[in-house]
């Protein structure tokens, strides 16, 4: 079945020399495994090299992912970076469709479904993020939105290993503001993106796909998300930026 999933979203924190140092503090912390969790970490793009080099040397258990990709395989797209050039360094997960790219950059569920189709081309795992704003959320209108959104993003998508595609249910109201959901609040969601994913993908494929709650996940919230169903991992921000505090999240998972 689904084996879970804890991924730590550096976003746009800690330069090159600090995000060696918060990757070993880290490969320190797990030194004796992690059981039959999936740890993934997603530094800025800067710094990617330096933490495989830390996962290769200490021999980490976790897995190297970017925050974003772009779709063309090369060419004039300044400040972009091509699925190859991830897989080169060594990343083999990336964020897509973020809420705060969605929003702050302008990205549309047509451009997250073009990445996700480019970089499991590349055999990289996308972690494709989805998640209502508040006003949506008021209106009562959220599942709707987010199904809409997981049809658009999916579509046309072959999925051979659906250990392989992963997705993040983030309500946009709860990311860095303290402020979280219930865990029937995300059940509810994620509940509705599972049966979406059997409708386009069938029954087996659908119960591979994990799912990740994040937003305001932390190491004293976590298992509560956790006991529920179709909630498969969690998608941490600002509570993975510190080595310890994040590796208790993933013992909270092996248990
Ligand atoms: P947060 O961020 O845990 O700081 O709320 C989660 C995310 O945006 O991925």
């Amino acid at each position: 079945m689904r084996k879970r999933m804890i991924a730590g979203n550096w976003k746009m924190n800690k330069t090159f020399s600090e995000a060696v140092v918060l990757a070993e503090g880290l490969a320190r912390e797990l030194e004796g495994g992690t059981g039959d969790v999936d740890v993934v970490v997603a530094p800025p793009t800067i710094n990617l090299k330096g933490v495989a080099e830390v996962i290769e040397k200490e021999e980490a258990p976790f897995a190297l992912s970017a925050q974003n990709a772009y779709w063309q395989e090369s060419g004039a797209y300044t400040g972009e970076t091509a699925p190859n050039m991830l897989e080169a360094v060594g990343a083999t997960h990336c964020i897509i469709g973020h809420s705060e790219r969605r929003d702050y950059f302008g990205e549309t569920d047509e451009d997250i479904n073009k990445k996700a189709k480019a970089l499991m081309a590349h055999g990289i795992v996308p972690i494709s993020c989805c998640g209502e704003s508040l006003d949506i959320r008021e209106a009562g209108t959220h599942v709707a939105f987010v199904v809409d959104q997981i049809k658009k993003d999916t579509a046309g998508l072959e999925i051979t290993d659906p250990s392989k595609y992963v997705i993040a249910y983030e309500p946009i109201w709860a990311i860095g503001t303290g402020k979280t959901a219930t865990a029937d609040d995300a059940q509810e969601v994620c509940g509705a993106i599972r049966a979406t994913l059997v409708e386009i993908f069938g029954d087996e494929t659908a119960a591979g796909i994990r799912i990740l709650y994040g937003g305001s996940a932390n190491p004293s919230n976590i298992a509560g998300f956790l006991e529920k169903e179709d909630v498969d991992g969690a998608l941490v921000g600002g509570a993975s930026l510190k080595a310890d505090g994040f590796a208790d999240m993933v013992r909270s998972a092996m248990a």
